[in-house]
This record gives C-alpha cells, structure tokens and sequence, in this order.
C-alpha cells in the first residue's frame, strides 16, 4: 500500500507545528508511461505538451479578437464623422479603391475568418467552463469565500463569454450573407427598423467587457507590463482595463445613438440605399 504520509522517523503520525499547521507533504507519484499505440516504440514517461499549447493558442486568439474588437468600433463609429466617411469605410473593405469597383465578397472573406477564429477561440475556452453543477457550485462558494478581484473578473468572462456564443454569432451571420448591405441608411435601417438595437446594446456591454478583462487577464498571465513591485503593477493593469472598458463602451453608446437617431430619421425610406454627397450633390444643386 502507498504510503501517505512519509515521516522522517518512519511514523504514521500526522505533525503540527508552532501554529498548530499540519503539514500535508504531496504524496510522490512516478511519472505516468504512456505507451505509443501501434508505432512500435518503447513506451515514453511524458507530460503532454498539448495542455500548454492549447492555452497559448487561446490566448493568440483573444489577443486577436481583442485587437479587432477595438479596430472594428474605430471603423463603425466614423458614422460620428459623417454618413459620407462611414461609406467611404465600407467601400474601402470591399476593395473599391483598390479593384475599381466594390466586391461586397471580400467582406463575407474577412467576416468567415473572424468567425472561424471566433469558433476556435470559443471551443478553447469551454476547457475552463465548470463542468457541470457540482463544479458550477464549488466555484461560486470558492469564490465568495475569497473575494478576490481577479477570480470575480473570471467569473464575468465566462458569463460575457457564454451571452457572446449567441450574440455575437447572430450578428457575425448578418455580415457574412449581407456584406453589400453595409452603409449609412443600410446600418442605420438595420439598426431600428430591422430592430437590431437591443442585440447591439447587449453585444456591446458583452463583448467590451469580455474583451477588456481578457486582455487584462493576458497581460497578468504572460507577465507583460511586469515591475519590480506586483502590486503596483496590478494596480497599473487594473486602471488601464477599467480604463479601455470605459472608453469603447462610451465610444460604443455614442456610435449606436447615432445608428439608432439616423434609423429613426429615415424609417419612411427603409430600404434607401446611401448615395454619397459628391454623387447625389449635382442632383441637389439643380445642376446635371
Ligand atoms: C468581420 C466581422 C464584422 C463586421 C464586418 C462587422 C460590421 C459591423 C457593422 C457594419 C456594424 C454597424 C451596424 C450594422 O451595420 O449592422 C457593426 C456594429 C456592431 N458590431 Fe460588428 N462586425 C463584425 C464583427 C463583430 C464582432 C466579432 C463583434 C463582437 C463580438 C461585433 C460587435 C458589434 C457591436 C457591439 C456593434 C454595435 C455598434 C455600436 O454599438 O457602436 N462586431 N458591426
């Protein structure tokens, strides 16, 4: 039989110490032999590097959605600017200036590439879930017995992220079968009149703060932004989360608003499509 407890004298006996700790030595486990199945070679001791690579697979794929989170609400929210730069944006990913013409394809191409990439990202991370309630329930108390900021922060990802699974693909799927239908009135319509407004409303508190916690767990985990003082460097991440969270989810509610106020406006033209003004303003001036 395995012996447990191994002390010096040889005794069975559990020790205290001053403090009245019991030290509990981790019992020594040989390495585990895993046979190669069929290849003919001798069975290896080994610890499967697949655990660490799926992990930095993960990671590179929340970094990348992340980033493109963040460059997404830039292009989104130049409606801010004008109708006239928000079409100019759309047309840009649909290679007009490039191709002389716009191929709405092109969109689809980048949108079926986030999706994939999403997909991947969502399927490394249900790892992590608890699995099932009994691991569900030794979380929860676990956690409201420590009370530590950074376990609470997991835990709103792994909710942000579940509510993500759904929303996000929803509106990933929209992009994807109607890219040409990208534009000032064809957002905007699409926004109010095709009711889109609250899926984007919870979309954007969702994913901004998925992402933002994301990005702040990344940088603790691979030591990015490391000092010599832990604790100050936390600090330091902490702020810059709280700090991009609140920026993108200002920028976000401005950007719907705008979406929403536009969409309102044009309700009696739904389906219009957007004529840019140095195309439509010779009709306007009376000149032709
Ligand atoms: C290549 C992929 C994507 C494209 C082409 C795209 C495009 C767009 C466009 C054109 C809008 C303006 C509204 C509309 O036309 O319906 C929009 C809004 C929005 N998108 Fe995306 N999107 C993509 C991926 C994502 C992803 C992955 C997320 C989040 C996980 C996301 C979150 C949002 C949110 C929250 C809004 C509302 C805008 C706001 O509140 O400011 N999008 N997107």
């Amino acid at each position: 039989m395995t012996r447990l407890i191994n002390n010096e004298d040889g005794s069975d006996l559990m020790v205290s110490d001053a403090a009245g700790q019991i030290a509990l030595p981790a019992p020594t486990l040989a390495p585990v032999a895993v046979p190669e199945v069929g290849t003919g070679k001798p069975a290896r001791h080994g610890k499967s590097r697949w655990p660490a690579r799926l992990d930095l697979l993960q990671s590179a794929t929340g970094l990348f959605l992340a980033l493109f989170l963040m460059a997404h609400m830039f292009f989104v929210s130049s409606i801010l600017i004008s109708h006239d730069a928000f079409y100019y944006v759309a047309r840009f990913f649909e290679g007009e200036f490039f191709l002389g013409k716009p191929y709405p394809i092109l969109v689809s191409g980048v949108v079926a590439l986030i999706l994939t990439i999403f997909v991947a990202h969502a399927w490394l991370a249900m790892r992590k879930f608890p699995a099932g309630y009994r691991q569900y329930r030794a979380f929860v108390a676990h956690k409201n017995n420590l009370r530590h900021g950074d376990t609470s922060l997991w835990w709103l990802q792994i909710w942000t992220g579940f509510a993500l699974f759904f929303m996000a693909t929803i509106h990933l799927y929209d992009m994807l079968t109607q890219p040409a239908l990208i534009g000032p009135y064809e957002s905007a319509d699409r926004v109010w009149t095709g009711n889109m407004w609250p899926l984007y409303l919870m979309l954007l508190l969702a994913a901004e703060l998925h992402a933002s916690i994301g990005l702040y767990r990344l940088a603790i985990k691979w030591g990015w932004f490391d000092s010599a003082k832990p604790n100050l460097s936390r600090r330091r991440l902490r702020w810059a989360k709280h700090g991009i969270s609140a920026f993108y989810i200002t920028l976000g509610l401005v950007t719907l608003a705008a979406y929403v106020d536009l969409g309102r406006a044009h309700v009696d033209k739904a389906g219009e499509r957007y004529v840019p003004t140095h195309l439509s303003a010779p009709a306007a001036t009376g000149k032709h």
